[in-house]
């Protein structure tokens, strides 16, 4: 996608876990995209950590090859790419024994530039190196802290680990990064409510029936078997994501986007979600996980034998959530998110009430609800359906059609990945696409009723076929109401 690319002050961007998953992946393919669009100012440096001795050039080949891995071909420029690795060094240091701490702070030396500390490492680790670097004078008025999910498996553990880096750093300076809010589309979604006139004067329970999201994926357990089948779908996806997506459908209109403008509105969406307990749990949510199916045109195991052992840990769910408050009172919003599902697809689906009388006799048609539907991934794109006129003869048909915006279709260019994007943002100290601690707390203890409603009524998980969409109960759930999830194709 075009856009215009400013470039930003230089800095050091020290990745603990430098040579892990997320480095590998997101973080290093992510940072040489923006050297490549000439976003880095000079001197800037990008500093790997982890246990390993490594050397720096050994750390440079692995940097290389992950981006050689990780980025488009056609986006490899190697003259970008040797300029890229010529600023990256390593350093090895040991969170638990400290050891390597000094040599991190000879590396940094007195500098002032920016230093944004990215820990892409366990939780566990994240008191230990936050304190670390205090006690190695690391922390300068111009560094930040970025941090990972999980934060927290309940709202205990997220308090006490926010107490924790709190100690060392200040609000201001700690970036708790929810990958979703850097996606294009998750963007969009603020511009579409606030920068069209259209959509805001029925955004509201007068006029819209109810709220769908769905974040569905393909993908089994990958190679995340100690972490996941600890957190389950609600801690993993619904805690984060699907809340944060909540919150941008819900809030009220931010004053500006100012980083704390917008997340005291969605903060106060988070408060007003109406509490679910151990008897709404039974009608309000649904768990599941999935068996033997297909995926992908082959089979695959069920989520048991693929993690070798009896579990319980849900790898569904479906809420029906209310938000207690005046523009959302009566309007249910559905949400929904699995592993092993039909098709990866991730959108928001606003229905629109049906019209209150037709003028058009049993002829012409079933009318349908307006629906404006939002795909965040794959095929980024907004659909408007309506109805109109089947076009011809035959007197008064209806018809229901969708106004389409395909992204892809109306831009030239890659849509950057929602890393390159946040990585920027910890740099120019912008926090609006980042969670404020009490955002996470609140939405913790949102999570925290439904997950003790479970386990006390030991409520088991319902299984599922891979490749579908989840339990019968997640089509009960809607269709209970006369409602009926989109079709995602
Ligand atoms: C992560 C979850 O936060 O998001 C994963 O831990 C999930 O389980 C992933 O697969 C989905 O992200 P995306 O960007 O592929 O939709």
């Amino acid at each position: 996608m075009t856009s215009q690319i400013i470039p930003v002050d230089p800095f050091d961007f020290i990745i603990f876990g430098g040579t892990g998953d997320l480095a590998e992946r997101k973080l290093l393919p992510a940072l040489y995209y923006r050297q490549r669009d000439h976003q880095f100012s000079e001197p800037t440096r990008i500093i790997g950590t982890s246990r390993s001795k490594m050397s720096d050039a050994e750390f440079r080949a692995f940097a290389k090859k992950a981006i050689q891995e990780h980025v488009a071909k056609e986006d490899l420029d190697t003259k970008e790419l040797d300029k890229f690795l010529g600023r990256i060094s390593y350093i090895a240091a040991d969170a638990l024994s400290g050891e390597g701490f000094d040599n991190l702070k000879k590396e940094l030396g007195d500098s002032e530039r920016i230093r944004a500390f990215y820990l892409a490492v366990a939780p566990a680790l994240f008191g230990e190196i936050s304190h670390k670097l205090k006690e190695h004078k690391m922390i300068t008025p111009k560094s930040r802290i970025v941090v990972e999910k999980p934060i927290g498996r309940d709202l205990d553990s997220a308090h006490a680990l926010n107490d924790l880096i709190g100690k060392d750093f200040h609000e201001g300076q700690i970036f708790r990064i929810d990958h979703y809010l850097g996606k294009e589309t998750v963007q969009n979604l603020m511009a579409l409510r606030f920068a069209n006139a259209l959509y805001e004067p029925l955004w509201n329970s007068a006029h819209i029936d109810h709220v769908q999201i769905t974040v569905a994926e393909t993908v089994g357990l990958e190679d995340r078997v100690t972490y996941y089948d600890k957190a389950g779908a609600l801690r993993d996806m619904v805690q984060n994501h699907i809340l944060q997506l909540l919150c941008l459908v819900a809030m009220e209109a931010p004053a500006s986007m100012d980083a704390d403008a917008v997340r005291d509105e969605k903060l106060k969406v988070l408060r007003a979600l109406k509490r679910i307990n151990g008897n709404d749990a039974p009608k309000q949510t649904v768990r599941g996980q999935y068996r033997a199916g297909a995926s992908a045109g082959g089979p695959v195991k069920g989520y048991v034998e693929e993690l070798g052992k009896e579990s319980d840990t849900e790898t569904f769910v479906a809420i029906k959530a209310e938000i207690a408050n005046w523009r959302w009172a009566g309007v249910p919003f559905y949400l929904r998110t699995g592993k092993r599902l039909a098709s990866r697809v991730s959108e928001i689906v606003i229905e629109f009430k049906p019209i209150p009388h037709s003028i058009f006799g049993e002829n012409a048609g079933p009318i349908f609800a307006n629906q404006l539907v939002i795909r965040l991934q794959p095929g980024e794109g907004v659909k408007q359906y309506i109805m109109i006129k089947d076009p011809g003869p035959g007197g008064m048909r209806l018809r229901q059609i969708s106004l389409d915006m395909s992204f892809a279709a109306s831009f030239d260019g890659r849509a950057p990945d929602a890393y390159e994007r946040l990585v920027m943002d910890v740099i120019r100290g912008n926090q609006t696409l980042f969670m404020r601690r009490d955002e996470v707390e609140a939405a913790w203890a949102w999570i925290d009723p439904i997950q003790h409603a479970w386990e006390s009524a030991r409520h088991e998980a319902q299984g599922y076929t891979a490749g579908t969409w989840g339990p019968s109960a997640s089509i009960a759930l809607i269709e209970r109401d006369g409602r009926t999830w989109h079709e995602s194709a």
